[in-house]
């Protein structure tokens, strides 16, 4: 290269560079825009759309975001179903920021750090399931008007607030507890800022903070009760008058039909035919009434936890030909075909009447905004008192316990070692999720075995895809009907002895695993399934636990028992020595590891 060349380079290069630096926009700003992007997922496919630089000026094309002197100044990502957990230093070095909105999204883990964001001035983290304690250094954003932190999982006590700028703060649905600090910023907010926390007190709540821990029983004036669960908090009892007119109506026309409706159901059963029926009442039924005249107006509008899925109200539910599909213990499950075609699955609970409408609805929000790949989704949920239904998407194919045992004949699949591995790893990873985002659960799932895994099939061999379902209902069943779930056969609970913890639920899973292993059916009972579990680890290492058409994959054995010896370790007799769902599933991508290298 010749000295003139090597200027003609230079003056390129320099051209270059005016042109990338006239489309001005600071790098350390994009970069942490662009971890979050990789590091979060959802249905706004930010990806393609974030691409380039965030700002031109005073432009951004990018979805959500503000700019303003060049500068991301505003990040509005609600309701997209975001989920992932945020890194604490995610948005540190945008230090212009001055509104942040992630609210209405399935986030979890922690509540980032906002050190050295003096600018902001709007937080929103409501409406997601971030857990652990509200950062202490949240009191140092100077310039904060609203900081919404309601509708989480959050822990520990509420950090001194003193900033004067505080127009609105929310801290209701979590599980905070304590004293509300007295300082005057937090005490200018309603008690609605403060309801439905494990156990917060203090004013502006009518709690008293008792100086010693003494039960409720010392609290005079207002029960207790009534602090906590006064309906005029929950979100969507704003019309609980005319919807207690409207369900006492509904409970009269159920009254009346149930009989019948069972009785036909039982039928349908019987029969195996599959003849639609009506899940609740119809018109016909209806018109009888006075008021029919408002009815279209009086339809009860259900609250959907994902934006993607067709609403429809309670009326149309109500109004869809249904199936019996199950009746287990916590209730009867319907298929629903809806007259717009579409197809959901109705779960009617029975034995939760206790169940006040803020449990209710705050549980099945905190389900519904669960999203994984293994799991049934919750689209919406219905509350009365009499009445307690849960909507579930509808997956097409049948459940793993009856393609493990389903009857021999044509219709018959045979689940090889391929689809039985992949099926186990897919329920492992579905549960180790689980256990991650319900941390405050006692038993995140309570209830899980094989008729409860559903298997989508409508995706290519060997990929049964497997999605569990029936969670998250056993805090609500409460004590007595949980020994007749799942996670009530586990040997703590038929001990007598322990608390149920989440290993009760990894217990189940080895059961499960198990079952997939050697096509055996577990019993029903407490005592045969541990018998059942002593005659399969006794047998360890033969090929005579296998399922039969396992057997037949002889190179395929030694991961096989690689398999069961994971299984026996989840069925361990002492909870503690059970390993978390976490690490089932590392060890199991170990196995896939392992596999790349032979
Ligand atoms: C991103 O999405 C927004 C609106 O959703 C659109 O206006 C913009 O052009 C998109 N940007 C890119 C780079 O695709
Ligand atoms: C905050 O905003 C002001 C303008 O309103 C700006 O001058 C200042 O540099 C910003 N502070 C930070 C820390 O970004
Ligand atoms: C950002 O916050 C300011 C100050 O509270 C507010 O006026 C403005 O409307 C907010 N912008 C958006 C997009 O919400
Ligand atoms: C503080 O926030 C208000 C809006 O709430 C805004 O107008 C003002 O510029 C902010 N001040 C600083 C120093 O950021
Ligand atoms: C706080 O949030 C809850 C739940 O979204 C809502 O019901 C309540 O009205 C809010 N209170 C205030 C003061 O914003
Ligand atoms: C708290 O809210 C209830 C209504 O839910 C109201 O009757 C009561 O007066 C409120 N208490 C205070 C201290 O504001």
């Amino acid at each position: 290269m010749n000295p003139y060349s090597k200027l003609t380079f230079f003056l390129i290069l320099l051209l270059v560079l005016h042109v990338v630096a006239s489309d001005e926009f600071f790098h350390e700003e994009r970069d942490s825009l662009i971890q979050l992007r990789d590091s979060l997922s959802s249905i706004a496919n930010l990806h393609s759309n974030w691409t380039g630089p965030p700002c031109h000026k005073d432009q951004s094309r990018w979805f959500g975001i503000t700019c303003s002197n060049s500068h991301v100044t505003e990040i509005d990502l609600q309701g997209i179903e975001l989920t992932g957990t945020l890194q604490s230093t995610a948005l540190q070095s945008i230090t212009f920021l001055t509104n942040l909105s992630l609210s209405n999204n399935a986030l979890h883990g922690d509540l980032p750090t906002l050190k050295g964001l003096l600018n902001l001035s709007v937080v929103s983290f409501s409406k997601n399931r971030f857990s652990g304690s509200i950062p202490t250094e949240y009191v140092a954003l100077s310039n904060i008007s609203r900081l919404e932190l309601q509708d989480n999982l959050l822990n520990g006590l509420i950090p001194r607030f003193e900033q004067a700028s505080l127009i609105v703060f929310n801290v209701s649905f979590n599980f905070l507890q304590g004293k509300i600090p007295e300082t005057s910023a937090l005490q200018r907010f309603p008690n609605s800022s403060y309801r439905n926390n494990l156990e917060l007190c203090g004013k502006p709540l009518e709690k008293a903070c008792n100086v010693t821990p003494v039960p409720q029983t010392q609290d005079h004036d207002h029960p207790v009760s009534s602090t906590n669960q006064a309906p005029s908090s929950s979100p969507i009892s704003s019309s609980t008058k005319s919807l207690e007119v409207w369900s006492l109506a509904l409970i009269a026309m159920a009254a009346v039909m149930l009989p019948i409706i069972l009785i036909l159901c039982f039928l349908c059963y019987k029969r195996r035919q599959k003849k639609a029926i009506k899940l609740g009442y119809n018109h016909v039924g209806h018109t009888g009434k006075p008021k029919d005249d408002k009815k279209k107006t009086r339809n009860v509008e259900l609250e959907f936890f994902s934006s993607e899925r067709e609403v429809f109200d309670l009326d149309e539910l109500l109004r869809s030909s249904a199936e019996m599909v199950g009746k287990g213990k916590l209730g009867i499950t319907y298929k629903a075909m809806m007259e717009s075609g579409s197809i959901v699955v109705v779960k009617r609970l029975k034995g939760m009447s206790g169940v006040t409408r803020n449990d209710f609805v705050h549980q099945m929000q905190m389900l519904g905004r669960l999203r994984h790949e293994n799991l049934v989704e919750i689209i919406t949920c219905y509350y009365s008192t009499e009445e307690k239904l849960v909507i579930y998407e509808h997956v097409p194919s049948g459940s793993l316990f009856q393609l493990l045992h389903g009857h021999e004949g044509e219709g018959k699949v045979h689940l090889n070692w391929e689809a039985r591995r992949y099926i186990v790893k897919g329920i492992a990873r579905g549960m180790a999720y689980l256990h991650h985002s319900l941390p405050i659960h006692q038993v995140p799932h309570g209830n899980l075995k094989s008729s409860n895994v559903l298997i989508d099939h409508n995706n290519s061999y060997p990929y049964y895809s497997p999605k569990i379902t029936d969670f998250g209902l056993q805090q609500l069943a409460g004590q007595a009907s949980t020994r007749k779930l799942a996670a009530g056969k586990s040997p703590e609970m038929s001990r007598g002895d322990g608390e149920l913890t989440a290993k009760a639920d990894v217990f189940c899973f080895g059961i499960v695993l198990l079952e997939m292993m050697t096509g055996k059916v577990p019993s029903e009972n407490e005592e045969e399934v541990l018998e059942w579990v002593t005659m399969i680890s006794d047998n360890k290492w033969s090929t005579g636990i296998l399922d039969s058409e396992l057997v037949v994959e002889k190179e395929k054995h030694m991961e096989m028992f690689k398999l069961v010896q994971i299984g026996l370790e989840c069925v361990a007799l002492q909870p503690e020595t059970r390993p978390t769902m976490s690490e089932v599933v590392r060890r199991m991508e170990e196995m896939d590891e392992e596999r790349t290298w032979l």
